[in-house]
């Protein structure tokens, strides 16, 4: 009777104590299998053998160009972002092809004739006002942004509001790629067909206001406006813009001085730049290297695979690195900092820079003034648990919701123990899925017989590199 007592009471002591040790576990696990979609031979950076120091150096060197075949990365990728990775300009090595996409991509942002910080507040309250407010109050704030860069690529390219049907193929579409990066969830490739599917059918029908890549058939650019802006885009900028919300929810005294000065655009830029500094949307980044690289005294061959630790550079080199703090920007200049934010000028930076600032200055104004944001959820930089959060009306001033928010606690507390095991096991299932497929390998041993990735059939002779 005794015994079972005291087990019975080990077990309950366990069992609470589940969240505060198991995800760790878990993540350290996961970040094994992560590594196995690696090699050993990776050189990370900043790591033993190049340090901080010496990152943009070797990101911005000539020889750090090279993408695709060559690293078992690249097929994880390829996977994940399926079945756009042949015609995603991120992805694939500079040459003719890519430079006929970038000139398209950076044609569409820079929204000719647009006022893209009107677009942005236009969009922003088309979703704020449109939905229940008694649903509103409690949200994940990555759903709340991907709706409003779901809504503002779709005007951008259209040029007409997003019908609610297309919000939801592109959320849909969106969630599903994020999911699938952070073990969350396995593909679901017929979500990717349908937005496919819509965008196509758009084309065909005249509907689109932007150039797009003329050596492509219709099909591949379709997939070319899947992948590059309506993938890419609206789960970036999704994310940047909940980082940002979150971590003011986490920071009320930051949060009201943005409220109570939506038009202290220094202000907002500094706090745009914090959240980016602590939560990089990217990890990691990589790059093979295309002829050798001296550094420090030794040498990288050609082949080599560099691996750049976002998250560990930005830590690095600053005071108190985990202290939200956007005026520590007061006397810091973002271009002397270990900051990069949105890649290195010398090779490839994101092209969307200039209008992700914009958007998300433009919708934090719009939001702030409406609602206090609270939160108790963790905050990482993968945000699995996109981003809980409690709004509630900025006046008349209510009282902060302690019961909601130690609920969240408890709630976030307990999908991190079971999240953090179905990443664990989604990531096992998907790296090896990732590996045995090599789709990034084979096309590029043989573009010809590829069936996953038909070559696009062009209307010039510019070559896919
Ligand atoms: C806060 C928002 C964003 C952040 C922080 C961000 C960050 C980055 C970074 C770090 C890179 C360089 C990666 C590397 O060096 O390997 C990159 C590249 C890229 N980004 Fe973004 N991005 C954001 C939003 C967007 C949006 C909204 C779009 C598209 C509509 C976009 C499209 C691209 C593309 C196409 C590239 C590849 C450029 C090339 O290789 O030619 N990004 N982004």
């Amino acid at each position: 009777m005794v015994k079972g007592i005291l087990l019975i009471a080990a077990g309950t002591v366990v069992a609470a104590s589940l969240p505060s040790w198991l995800p760790r576990l878990v993540i350290t696990a996961r970040n094994r299998v992560l590594a196995a979609a690696g090699s050993e031979e990776d050189v990370t950076i900043p790591g033993p053998r190049i340090g901080a120091d010496r990152l943009r150096e070797v990101y911005a060197h000539p020889h750090a160009h090279g993408r695709g075949p060559g690293s078992k990365l690249s097929d994880l990728i390829w996977y994940l972002i399926h079945p756009v990775g042949h015609v995603h300009q991120e992805h694939m090595s500079s040459g003719p092809f890519h430079s006929e996409l970038a000139g398209c991509t950076r044609g569409i942002l820079a929204g000719s004739g647009l006022d893209v910080e009107d677009l942005a507040r236009r969009c922003a309250r088309r979703v704020l006002d449109g939905t229940d407010p008694a649903s509103l109050r409690s949200v994940r704030l990555r759903d709340m942004a991907m709706e409003m860069t779901a809504e503002f690529f779709h005007e951008l390219v259209f040029r007409t509001p997003c019908p609610p049907g297309a919000r939801k193929l592109i959320t849909a579409n969106a969630d599903d790629a994020l999911g699938a990066t952070k073990f969350t969830r396995l593909r679901h490739l017929d979500r990717r067909a349908a937005l496919t599917a819509y965008l196509l059918e758009r084309i065909r029908a005249g509907a689109i206001s932007c150039a797009l890549p003329t050596s492509l058939d219709d099909e591949h650019r379709a997939l070319y406006l899947h992948g590059n802006v309506f993938g890419t885009g609206v789960a970036q900028l999704a994310e940047g813009l909940s980082h940002l919300l979150l971590a003011l929810a986490h920071h009320l005294e930051i949060q009201q001085r943005m409220a109570d000065e939506p038009a202290d655009v220094a202000f907002y830029d500094r706090a745009i730049n914090e959240s980016l500094r602590m939560y990089p949307l990217f990890g990691i980044s990589q790059r093979i290297t295309t002829g050798p690289i001296d550094i420090g005294g030794e040498t990288l061959p050609t082949g080599s695979v560099l691996v750049f630790d976002y998250e560990a550079y930005q830590r690095s080199g600053f005071e108190d690195p985990d202290r939200f703090d956007p005026d520590r920007w007061l006397t810091l200049s973002p271009k002397d900092a270990t900051f990069i934010p949105f890649g290195v000028a010398g090779n490839r930076p994101c092209p969307a820079r200039g209008l992700s600032t914009v958007f998300m200055r433009a919708v934090t104004a719009e939001v702030l003034p409406r609602f206090v944001l609270y939160s108790s959820a963790g905050h990482t930089r993968s945000m699995p648990n996109r981003a809980p959060c409690v709004l509630m009306p900025r006046t008349p001033a209510l009282p902060r919701p302690t019961a909601a928010l130690r609920l969240m606690r408890i709630r976030d507390d307990w999908e991190n123990v079971i999240r953090s095991l179905t990443q664990f096991v989604l990531g096992c299932v998907i790296v090896a899925d990732a590996r045995s497929q090599k789709l990034c390998q084979r096309h590029h041993e043989n573009p010809a017989s590829d069936t996953r990735h038909p070559q696009p059939k062009r209307k010039t002779g510019t070559q896919h590199a």
